[in-house]
């Protein structure tokens, strides 16, 4: 697929790579001074997350090692059922850790709480989320998401790490995928 046809399946940038990198840059100063002295550890949630941990990552001043989680949620192409199965499970025993768990976007907000209560279960010292994107209007679950990069509308994006069928991913720019593509 040629860059123009890719254009052609996008209707609006929301969210342009400079502002993305400006964004992380300031949620990881705030996050920085949180957890200064602390074990943190960075739990990215594949696939989705895999561009948004690679730049806020890189703007921390300290040791922030990372783990990677694989879930699957059941639902059709463009919204999820909260019905979670693990794909893959963290190599990290999170006893005593101060776990930042590293989102792409919060949507219904249904895979995250069921992420959560997963991950409270195993006994880490505390939880919190960071989240790129979040679609307030599209919650049937509140998610206490204490770092939040951009509010955006209720449409299915794609870019920056987000897909449709594999597709778009590597985009640069958070965008809206135009309906024509999946419906
Ligand atoms: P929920 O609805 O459970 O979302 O908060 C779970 C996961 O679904 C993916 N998701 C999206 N992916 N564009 C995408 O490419 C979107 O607009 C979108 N909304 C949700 C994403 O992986 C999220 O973690
Ligand atoms: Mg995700």
């Amino acid at each position: 697929m040629r860059a123009a046809e890719i254009q052609d399946d996008l209707s609006d940038i929301l969210v342009t790579e400079e502002e993305i990198k400006a964004k992380l840059a300031e949620l990881a100063v705030q996050v920085a001074k949180d957890y200064e002295g602390k074990d943190l550890l960075l739990v990215g949630v594949l696939k989705g997350a895999v561009m948004v941990m690679a730049d806020f990552a890189r703007e921390l001043p300290f040791h922030a090692p990372m783990d990677w989680m694989a879930v699957s949620s059941y639902g059709s192409s463009t919204k999820s059922s909260g019905v979670v199965q693990i794909r893959k499970d963290l190599d990290t025993d999170l006893h005593g850790k101060h776990v930042l768990i590293v989102e792409d976007i919060i949507d219904s907000g249904l895979t995250l709480s069921w992420l959560l209560e997963n991950f409270e279960s195993r006994g880490p010292e505390s939880i919190e989320v960071l989240a790129l994107l979040r679609k307030p209007d599209a919650a049937k679950v509140e998610i206490d998401c204490k770092y939040v990069g951009f509010d955006i509308p209720t449409e299915f994006v794609v870019g920056y790490g987000l897909d449709f069928d594999e597709r778009y991913r590597n985009l640069r720019d958070v965008a809206v995928l135009a309906p024509h593509v999946y419906s």
